[in-house]
C-alpha cells in the first residue's frame, strides 16, 4: 500500500499500514559494509529511493554520526548531487521523524554553506512579465505579475541586489532561508513554487499571484471585510510557523496576502535574515526597507556578537517580536491604517523612544478583549508577552487544543 507524505505527495511503498519492512540491524551493518565506502557514495545509495524509508534513516543516521560527515560535506566534490541526494530522502522519510528533521537541518547546512537548492526548487517554465514595470517594490525588492505557458499566473519577486552587495554571502543566506519556504503547507501562509537564480546574479523567488494583493490594500477596498476572520487567519498562519520554530521576521500587513478566497496568507517570512544585513536598503526606505513601525524594540539594537565583533549588525527576530508585531497588525486590521498613522518613520523612531505606543481602534468589531490582548503583546519586554498559541487560545476560545494536536502531528523540521 502506499500512503502520501505531506504536501509534496509523494509516495512512500510500506507493507501494511504503520509498519515498515525492516532488516535487522546486523544485516544493515553488513550492508553499510557492502555499500560504497564514502559517505558522498552511501548517500547516493539511499537516494537511488530503493530502499523503504526506515532503513533509508538508519543508514542516515550511521552517516550523520560518521566522524567524515561534516569535512565530507564542506569538501564534497559536486554539492549540486549532494543537496539532491538529500532532498530526495528527505521527501521519502516519515514526517516527523527524528531523522527527517536531521536530515532537514543537514540540507540547509548545505544550503547555506554551498549557496545551492535542491534541483526541484528550480522554477525552469518561462514566465511572460505582464506589464512594462514591476507591479509594487518594497525595500528589497520588485514584484511583477507573470503568466506561465499554461496560462497560469504567478508573481516573480525578484531581489534588488547592487555591486555594493556581497553576492556569495546572500547567495549562501538566501539558500538557507528559502529551502523551508516552498515545504510550508498550510492554508494561512503561501509556500513558494520555486525559485530562478539562472541568471546570475539574480534572486527571484516565484509564488502564486494573489489577485486581491496585500492586505492594506484589500482592506481599503473592502469595508464590509470580516475583520476577526482576517485577525484569526493571520494569527493561524503565524501560530503554524512558530509550530515548525520558523520565525517570520517582518510581519505586516504587506507580507499577508489575500487569496481567491479572501483568506490571509503570509509571505516572505525568514527572508528578513537575508534583506536585514545583507542586501543594502533602497534609498527611497533608509530605514532597513520601512519596517520600524512594525518592529520590536529590542530588534534595534545590536546582536551581543556583533557588538563582541565590533560590527553593526542588528539582534534577530524572534517568536516574541512577531508577537509586538503582531500587535502593529491587529492595529492596522481595525482601522486600515497603518500604526502610528499619520507619523512618518522619523516621527515613529521619536515615539517609539519615548514608549509610545498606537490608540485604541475605534471599529465595531474591536472588542476590550482584543485591546487588551493587543496591549500585551507589544509590551516592551519580550517576555511579558503573550506566546502566538496563546493569543489564539484568546481569540479563537476552545479552538487552540484540537490545533495544537494538529500541528504536532505535523512535520516539524527544527525540533530536537
Ligand atoms: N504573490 C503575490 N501576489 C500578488 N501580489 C503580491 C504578491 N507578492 C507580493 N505582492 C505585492 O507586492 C507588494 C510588494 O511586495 P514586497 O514583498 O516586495 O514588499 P513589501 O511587502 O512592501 O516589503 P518587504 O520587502 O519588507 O516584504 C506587496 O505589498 C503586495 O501588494
Ligand atoms: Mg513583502
Amino acid at each position: 500500500m502506499q500512503i502520501p507524505c505531506g504536501k509534496l505527495n509523494l509516495l512512500i511503498t510500506v507493507d501494511q499500514p504503520g509498519r515498515f519492512k525492516c532488516p535487522p540491524l546486523s544485516d544493515l551493518e553488513q550492508e553499510m559494509e557492502e555499500t560504497p565506502d564514502t559517505t558522498e557514495k552511501r548517500i547516493a545509495f539511499i537516494a537511488q529511493g530503493n530502499l523503504d524509508p526506515e532503513r533509508a534513516s538508519q543508514l542516515l543516521n550511521k552517516i550523520f554520526n560518521a566522524k567524515d560527515y561534516l569535512i565530507v560535506l564542506r569538501a564534497y566534490p559536486a554539492p549540486q548531487q549532494y543537496i539532491d541526494g538529500l532532498y530526495k530522502i528527505f521527501c521519502n522519510l516519515p514526517h516527523g521523524a527524528p531523522i527527517s528533521q536531521r536530515c532537514f537541518r543537514a540540507l540547509r547546512k548545505a544550503g547555506g554553506e554551498t549557496g545551492l537548492l535542491p534541483t526541484g526548487y528550480d522554477f525552469s517554465f518561462p514566465l511572460e512579465k505582464q506589464d512594462t514595470l514591476p507591479r509594487a517594490s518594497g525595500g528589497f525588492s520588485d514584484v511583477w505579475k507573470a503568466k506561465g505557458p499554461t496560462g497560469a499566473i504567478f508573481a516573480l519577486k525578484i531581489l534588488h541586489v547592487t555591486q555594493r552587495d556581497n553576492i556569495r554571502d546572500i547567495k549562501k543566506r538566501f539558500c538557507k532561508e528559502v529551502l523551508i519556504a516552498k515545504l510550508v503547507d498550510n492554508e494561512n501562509v503561501l509556500a513558494i513554487e520555486g525559485v530562478q537564480m539562472t541568471d546570475e546574479p539574480k534572486f527571484c523567488i516565484v509564488s502564486e499571484w494573489m489577485e486581491h494583493g496585500d492586505m492594506h490594500t484589500y482592506l481599503k477596498g473592502n469595508e464590509s471585510a470580516d475583520r476577526v476572520e482576517l485577525l484569526l487567519g493571520v494569527v493561524r498562519g503565524l501560530n503554524y510557523l512558530h509550530s515548525i520554530e520558523v520565525v517570520h521576521g517582518d510581519l505586516k500587513s504587506s507580507n499577508v496576502l489575500i487569496d481567491s478566497g479572501g483568506n490571509p496568507r503570509l509571505t516572505d517570512f525568514g527572508l528578513s535574515s537575508v534583506t536585514r544585513n545583507d542586501i543594502s536598503a533602497n534609498a527611497s526606505t533608509p530605514n532597513g526597507g520601512g519596517t520600524i513601525r512594525w518592529r520590536a524594540p529590542e530588534l534595534f539594537e545590536l546582536s551581543t556578537k556583533a557588538k563582541d565583533e565590533g560590527k553593526a549588525k542588528l539582534a534577530r527576530p524572534t517568536k516574541k517580536s512577531d508577537t509586538y508585531s503582531l500587535a502593529m497588525v491587529v492595529i492596522e486590521i481595525f482601522t486600515g491604517r497603518h500604526p502610528f498613522h499619520p507619523h512618518r518613520d522619523e516621527q515613529v523612531i521619536v515615539l517609539l523612544s519615548k514608549g509610545s505606543r498606537p490608540g485604541r481602534p475605534d471599529h465595531q468589531q474591536f472588542t476590550p478583549q482584543m485591546w487588551s490582548l493587543t496591549r500585551k503583546c507589544w509590551k516592551k519586554d519580550p517576555k511579558k508577552r503573550p506566546d502566538i498559541p496563546k493569543v489564539l487560545e484568546n481569540l479563537e476560545p476552545g479552538a487552540e487544543r484540537a490545533n495544537r494536536k494538529n500541528l504536532w502531528t505535523l512535520w516539524n523540521p527544527f525540533s530536537s
